[in-house]
């Protein structure tokens, strides 16, 4: 059995990178494979664009990762109340070869800042809206002040009641 992780956020210092990492290490018996959205960076999608370019060999290359998943587990950043500029221009290259993005698979998803709201505008956004690309949505859960609450040496969840919720929520992705 395969999962899927990634980060919604192109940034090399990602802190949902850092969350979906140690989310997804929580896993037990899946193989996990965690993407990075810098490696199927795009142009930005436009109507000239697409007749452009077709569809492009990256965004072919997400949605077969997504194929080859039998459970997904996505972090999301927060810009502005809203969906990263990255992943939503990947999500619209990917939608216009299947508009299904997420095949039916049942994910969990998560989100974090480093402020106390803990990106739950765009975890919002993505529950009402996941379902209508395919996605099986199983639980989501925002973490709250990020480096408050993680430990960059050790990789972990520095309270306990945390990581309690979070190894709780992952494990829903095998139900
Ligand atoms: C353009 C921009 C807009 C942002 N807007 C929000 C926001 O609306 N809510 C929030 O909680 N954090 C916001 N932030 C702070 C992000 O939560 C913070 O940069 C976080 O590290 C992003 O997650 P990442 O490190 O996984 O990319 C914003 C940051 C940027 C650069």
């Amino acid at each position: 059995m395969k999962v899927i992780a990634f980060a919604a956020s192109n940034s090399k210092t990602s802190i949902n990178k850092q969350l979906v990492t140690y989310a997804a290490s929580q896993i037990q018996g899946y193989n996990v494979e965690i993407l990075d959205l810098n490696d199927y960076e795009l142009p930005l999608y436009s109507h000239d664009k697409e007749l452009e370019l077709g569809q492009p060999a990256l965004a072919h290359a997400f949605l077969k990762k997504i194929q080859s998943a039998d459970a997904l587990l996505i972090s999301f950043a927060e810009h502005n109340g809203s969906y990263t500029a990255a992943y939503k221009n990947l999500f619209d290259w990917v939608s216009r070869i299947e508009p299904k993005v997420y095949q039916d698979k049942p994910m969990v998803l998560l989100s974090t800042s480093p402020g106390p709201g803990g990106a739950k505008n765009v975890l919002a956004a993505a529950e009402a809206s996941m379902p209508f690309f395919g996605a099986e949505v199983k639980a989501s859960l925002s973490v709250p002040s990020f480096h408050e609450n993680f430990d960059p040496e050790n990789g972990g969840i520095l309270h306990p009641h945390l990581n309690d919720k979070i190894v709780t929520t992952v494990q829903l992705l095998q139900q």
